[in-house]
């Protein structure tokens, strides 16, 4: 009988951290986020559905190119709930991406979304990799029209192999999804991770992982 009990108690568990592990549905047609609202429900407050109008679900301004000059050749312009307060509650947003010939979008992760990724100009070197133990690398160069996935929570990355810029549009499964950049992240913690962990960890002396650490 106890035993029947544990065996349900962890079935229920289970179920319930599933469903939380998502955004779950709105139970309106839409919290348009009002930013001036001293009344904040899950940190943004929903406007008063009379008082919405279009201009709420409407954002101009991905025709724009970001400027790509920098280290790494890339620039995300993002499209979220700041953007758009009509996308608050609603679990998606978008992004832009421009890439400088050889452009690189560094390995990163978005915690908690998937990305559909779709190349609206040149062309891209894009790849995923598994989790452990086979840390398989999934890559396809992607040209203009073409579509790709990058499943939840796994490490990706994009190259501009084409000789122009390249531009590609970004679809998320999460107002919120959170960027992870690997390096960023392992290298450029604040305060860092202890040097003696990171030589274990990347098989490397020091000299090394002070030199990585101060690029981040
Ligand atoms: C692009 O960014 C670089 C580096 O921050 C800056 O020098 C340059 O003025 C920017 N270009 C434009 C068009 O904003
Ligand atoms: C929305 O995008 C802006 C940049 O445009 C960023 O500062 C902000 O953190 C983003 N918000 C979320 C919830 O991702």
């Amino acid at each position: 009988m106890a035993k029947h009990f544990l065996l349900l108690n962890l079935i229920v568990v289970s179920f319930c951290c599933a469903v939380l592990a998502f955004e779950s549905s709105p139970m309106q047609d839409f919290c348009v986020a009002d930013p001036a609202s001293t009344v904040k429900v899950n940190g943004l407050a929903c406007k008063d559905p009379k008082s919405v109008i279009s201009e709420d679900f409407f954002f101009s301004g991905l025709h724009l190119a970001g400027n790509t000059s920098n280290t790494f050749g890339s620039k995300v312009t993002r499209v979220n709930a700041t953007q758009i307060p009509g996308l608050n509650t609603l679990g998606i947003s978008l992004a832009r991406v421009d890439y400088a010939p050889w452009g690189v979008n560094p390995p990163h992760t978005h915690p908690r979304a998937t990305e559909i990724f779709t190349v609206l100009e040149g062309s891209l070197q894009v790849g995923f990799v598994t989790s452990n133990p086979e840390n398989r690398l999934i890559t396809k160069v992607l040209k203009k029209g073409d579509v790709f996935v990058f499943p939840i929570g796994l490490v990706h990355y994009q190259r501009n192999v084409g000789y122009g810029n390249a531009v590609a549009v970004a679809a998320l499964s999460s107002q919120n999804p959170g960027i992870i950049s690997i390096a960023n992240a392992v290298f450029g913690s604040e305060p860092a991770i202890a040097t003696d962990i990171l030589v274990k960890a990347f098989q490397v002396d020091e000299t090394v992982v002070a030199q990585i650490q101060s690029k981040f």
